[in-house]
């Protein structure tokens, strides 16, 4: 089969990382979460102890090192060397991410790095701006999308099993808020491709919503 190239776009909770995770490894293809790369910016910027204002980020994001090795189905992120994938998955980094994300500066480093790392093929790459603007000429383009409820339950629930104390009203606050700044951003905003696929995986489990990916890799 070729070696394709597979863009996954959609909004934050839309369940995009862990079927694609899935999906990269039954296509024995490298996974690329570029979320965690924005998100390891973040987690630059909060290490820094001060304020945190644009000019912060784009000192922090100058010379920074983010990198992704994707090992086993589990991808871990690197910043500067350290290993963060932990850390940034916490509320603190959610939160911060969308202002460091809607920055030109930040956003032409990661999308640089991201076409490198899809340059052999067999990867499946997630984002926000993948199929519109990252890899433009993908084979296959998803747009995955479900509702904001499921969203906030799924992220709810998944941030409870790994031990933080968080309300789903919370979490369903700035999952609204992330989709208004990702979709109304000046540079690369989040939008359903033209020629991309549109699957609403509201009330799917998640290996329904793999069988369907894997179908349209097909
Ligand atoms: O998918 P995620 O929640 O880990 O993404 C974190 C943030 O990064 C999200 O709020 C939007 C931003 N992002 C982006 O702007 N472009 C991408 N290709 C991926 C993520």
């Amino acid at each position: 089969m070729k070696r394709l190239v597979v863009a996954i776009d959609g909004p934050a909770g839309a369940g995009k990382s862990t079927v694609a995770r899935i999906a990269a490894e039954k296509l024995g293809y490298t996974y690329i979460d570029t979320g965690a790369m924005y998100r390891g910016v973040a987690w630059k910027a909060l290490q820094q102890k001060q304020e945190i204002t644009d000019a912060l980020i784009l000192d922090v994001v100058r010379d920074i090192d983010v990198d992704l090795h994707y090992e086993g189905g589990a991808t871990t992120v690197t910043v500067d060397g350290t290993d963060v994938s932990k850390a940034i998955r916490t509320p603190k980094v959610s939160h911060l991410v969308s202002q460091v994300a809607k920055l030109g500066p930040v956003r032409e480093k990661m999308v640089a790095l991201q076409r490198k790392m899809a340059e052999r093929g067999s990867v499946l790459m997630d984002g926000r701006d993948i199929a519109t603007n990252v890899l433009p000429h993908a084979d296959v383009k998803i747009y995955l999308t479900a509702s904001i409820e499921e969203r906030a339950r799924r992220r709810c629930k998944e941030l409870q099993e790994k031990g933080h104390a968080v309300r789903l009203s919370d979490i369903r606050a700035d999952i609204a808020a992330r989709d208004k700044a990702d979709m109304e951003r000046e540079i690369s905003p989040l939008v359903q491709a033209d020629d991309a696929m549109r699957l609403d995986t509201t009330g799917m489990s998640i290996n329904e919503v793999v069988e369907k990916i894997l179908e349209m890799c097909r």
